[in-house]
């Protein structure tokens, strides 16, 4: 006899084996994941830094580099312009210079050994870089704390129409920071 009413139970019958299956399953692997004593509940979301920073980007960048860069990132006047000395003003690194063109890896090395790494006479004879180098006073973390800070300044569009946070992140995945 298959009545209608019949075949919907039967379906019934099915839905609930499964359900009580999927529920079975997820009592298990709730129980794997955590120990029986921790009644909390499982956390849905990871945070995004898993590594203590001891100081945050916005302070590094506030008490060291403001000095040059300017406390809002609007570097120096006329920063394209060479000094007597042959080095350049501090320039913008707020997405009004060019530093965005920059990958994260190129940003690394610049804040960690300082923008000397640049200096070669055969690419760039009278190039020198007055940018100092801070790897002995910053901790890795705090390299790349400073420069994510200073990644929060970008959103404005390129000549080209691409956003500047995309096209920063196109670069950086050919560069990205190094492992700590
Ligand atoms: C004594 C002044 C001074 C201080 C302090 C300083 N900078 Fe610089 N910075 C410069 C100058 C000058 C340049 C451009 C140098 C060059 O032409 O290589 C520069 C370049 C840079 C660049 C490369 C920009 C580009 O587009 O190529 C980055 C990134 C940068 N600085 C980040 C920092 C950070 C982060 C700090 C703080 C930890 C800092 N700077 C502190 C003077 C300074």
């Amino acid at each position: 006899m298959s009545t209608p009413a019949l075949r919907v139970g039967r379906r019934n019958i099915v839905g609930t084996a499964g359900l009580a299956l999927f529920s079975f399953t997820m009592l298990i692997s709730l129980a794997c994941s955590s120990p029986p004593e921790a009644n909390t509940p499982v956390p849905t979301e990871r945070p995004i830094v898993t590594e203590p920073v001891a100081r945050s980007g916005q302070d590094i960048f506030a008490s060291i580099c403001s000095a040059c860069h300017g406390l809002q990132g609007q570097g120096q006047p006329d920063w394209h312009i060479p000094k007597e000395d042959g080095t350049l003003p501090a320039p913008p690194l707020n997405g009004d210079g060019h530093t965005w063109h920059h990958g994260d890896g190129f940003l690394y090395r610049v804040v960690r050994e300082g923008g000397k790494f640049q200096e070669d006479p055969d690419l760039l004879p009278n190039f020198k870089s007055a940018m100092p180098a801070f790897g002995a006073q910053l901790s890795h973390e705090e390299i790349v704390a400073v420069i994510s800070y200073i990644k929060e300044w970008w959103g404005g569009k390129t000549g080209r129409g691409l956003n500047i946070v995309e096209a920063q992140a196109i670069k950086s995945s050919n560069d990205p920071f190094p492992d700590g």
